[in-house]
């Protein structure tokens, strides 16, 4: 969809993740009118991030409450972080069959093209910036500051964690992960799974499931990327 389109939230939402990521999105989707009215996460013992909100225990969790609750249009937002960018596309398909509505919202002061694409469910936070050309896949996570720049082509649950910045013309493959405050120079190609460490310059392109780190980036021995584990 297209900047214009963003930010339609129904009444009442929820959020599926009850760590950091819950707590940053929770003012911004209340900025444009929604309720948190649950959180669900699989983490045994884990305290509800908000004192005022319920948390629920995973997918048993989730039908209990959906059957305790009067019908109505309820939205959600998977926010869990990468590399659990599967994970979010996964999770957005069995909300989506079981009728809730994905989110897909910008923070008031992020900046989107007026010809930039972002997919379905995908999450943007203060201070980013998208830029001309960009297309951004679905369930991705695009953090504070980040900037996405002309012609950047982004695919489904991608992570852009906070301070990353991309030049023109990069391709990031499904569920990688560019790390805080990375920069990632023209043309790059940044595969599939691949994480790319917090402060890395990347210069060339990058295999699916490595991870590499650096100033120029380069893999790191003997660590895989996000789909053989993860960080
Ligand atoms: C790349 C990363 C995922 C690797 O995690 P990991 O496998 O747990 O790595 P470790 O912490 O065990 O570190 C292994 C080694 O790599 C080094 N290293 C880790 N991350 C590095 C980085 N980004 N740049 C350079 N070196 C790094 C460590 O210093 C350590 O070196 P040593 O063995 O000489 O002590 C992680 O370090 C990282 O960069 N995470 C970023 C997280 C982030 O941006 N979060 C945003 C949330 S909003």
């Amino acid at each position: 969809m297209r900047a214009h389109e963003l930010n339609k939230v129904p009444d009442q939402v929820i959020l599926w993740g009850g760590t950091g990521q819950a707590k940053v999105v929770r003012p911004i989707l209340e900025h444009y009118g929604a309720k948190v009215v649950a959180v669900f996460d699989e983490t045994p013992g884990l305290p509800s991030p908000f004192p005022d909100v319920p948390i629920f225990r995973g997918w048993n969790g989730f039908l209990q409450w959906k059957a305790d609750r009067k019908p109505g249009t309820v939205g959600f937002c998977v926010a869990i972080g990468n590399p659990h960018g599967r994970v979010r596309l996964m999770l957005h398909d069995r909300l989506v069959a079981e009728g809730l509505e994905p989110l897909t919202f910008a923070h008031p002061t992020a900046y989107i093209e007026a010809n930039a694409i972002i997919g379905t469910g995908t999450q943007i936070m203060a201070g980013a910036y998208v830029g001309v050309e960009a297309s951004v896949g679905m369930q991705c996570i695009i953090n504070t500051k980040t900037s996405i720049d002309h012609e950047d082509a982004i695919a489904d649950g991608v992570e852009l964690s906070p301070g990353a910045v991309l030049c023109g013309s990069v391709k990031i493959e499904i569920n990688a992960w560019v790390c805080a405050g990375s920069l990632v120079l023209p043309r790059v190609r940044i595969g599939a799974d691949a994480i790319v460490g917090a402060g890395s310059v990347v210069t060339k392109d990058v295999q699916p499931g490595t991870t590499v780190v650096g100033v120029p980036a380069r893999p790191m021995p003997g660590r895989t990327g996000a789909k053989a584990g993860g960080a």
